[in-house]
């Protein structure tokens, strides 16, 4: 396999090195803006470069955003080259089109880094879904988030402090936004949720309600309680019809959730015959994520099909059904109140419409 590396940044440049040690993977070409010293392949700042060498059959894009990596990885795909991305805000956006260009062209897209980081969840979805029924995906999907609010929860620090240490430590992204807001999670949960039901969601449907609006002394008031805050993205499909949302969670102290601390990631499944997987560890950082690209590229050499389910119906989000206990905390007050998940987050849209304080958390049924 010839590689087109699109990106040298933590991911970019980790993999990079991991390549060097397989004999299928040469990066041929890299892409970026800056010269690097002691690398054994060109370099070029014009993606042209690599899209017109025919030698290059697999584009390995670790720029991140919206653009111009849509540009490149749709240019890539049109020109018959494969591609594995880390990128969820891409896929996420993008799911159809891509898939469909992958399709197309008769080449592979494949993108296991771009939910779970070094977890390979994304194969393992694949894996159960071609033998059960799977019902349910959920967990903390977010390394930034449960980092700041494990720092909040341990040495009760307040939101803005534990945000700059994250930030510090590199496990947010560029903007900072995405994370605590719930949009890097709702994209890992899309490209969960489609893959595992074999169906296509509109992002733009998953309400998001992040963790920007905590502070200390709701950490102070769940401890009280035996609780620990997580935030967690989780989408079920039930009765043909998929709900998901993004929104922070109450867990007992004493279950597995309170025991993933810093920027672990912890995500599940459930399937009808073998109930409840869970899979644990780092879901951010350098190596671990340029491991799961890699093992793409490694899946894609070997000749798989253009992407992980050839299935995706259309699908509207309902979060009509699905009912929830919430903690909810005003200017005034703290109050616990059972709601809909559409009706709770059409409540936390009109508290931050008006610009006043408010928090909420669903309360964890199971563990
Ligand atoms: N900012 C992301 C996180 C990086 O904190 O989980 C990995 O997707």
């Amino acid at each position: 396999m010839r590689i087109g590396l699109l990106g040298y940044g933590t991911v970019g440049s980790a993999f990079y090195a991991m390549a060097q040690e397989h004999a299928q993977t040469e990066v041929a070409a890299l892409l970026d803006l800056k010269t690097h010293d002691g690398l054994n392949c060109r370099q070029t700042a014009h993606f042209d470069d690599i899209l017109s060498d025919g030698g290059i059959d697999t584009v390995v894009e670790l720029i991140g955003g919206l653009h111009p990596a849509y540009e490149f990885v749709s240019a890539a795909l049109k020109a018959g080259k494969n591609v594995v991305t880390a990128n969820k805000q891409l896929i996420s956006a993008c799911y159809d089109e891509l898939i469909s260009l992958a399709e197309a062209n008769g080449v592979s897209l494949r993108c296991t880094a771009a939910a779970g980081g070094g977890i390979p969840w994304l194969h393992c979805l694949t894996r159960l879904g071609q033998t059960d029924k799977i019902t349910a995906v959920s967990g903390i999907m977010n390394g930034t988030t449960n980092y700041i609010l494990s720092a909040m929860t341990e040495r009760e620090t307040e939101y803005a402090d534990s945000l700059r240490e994250a930030q510090r430590l590199g496990y947010a992204e560029a903007d900072p936004t995405a994370d605590v807001e719930g949009y890097d999670a709702c994209r890992k949960l899309v490209l969960s949720a489609n893959i595992a039901f074999g169906v296509s969601i509109p992002e733009a449907q998953v309400p998001c309600f992040g963790i920007s609006g905590i502070t200390a002394r709701d950490i102070a008031a769940f401890k009280r309680m035996g609780l620990v805050c997580k935030l967690i993205a989780h989408a079920e499909m039930r009765d043909g019809s998929v709900s998901a949302c993004v929104e922070p969670m109450l867990f007992p102290v004493s279950g597995q959730m309170a025991h993933i601390n810093g920027p672990d990631n912890l995500i599940s499944l459930r399937a009808l015959r073998v109930g409840v997987q869970s899979f644990a560890g780092a879901g951010a950082g350098g190596f671990p994520t340029a491991s799961n690209v890699l093992a793409d590229c490694l899946q894609v050499a070997q000749g798989c099909g253009p992407f992980y389910t050839r299935q995706r119906r259309p699908l509207a989000v309902d979060n009509d059904a699905l009912k929830q206990k919430y903690y909810i905390r005003t200017a005034d007050a703290a109050r616990s109140e059972t709601l809909t998940v559409s009706a709770a987050h059409a409540l936390a849209l009109r508290y931050k419409n008006g610009q006043q304080p408010f928090f909420m958390a669903a309360v964890a049924e199971e563990n």
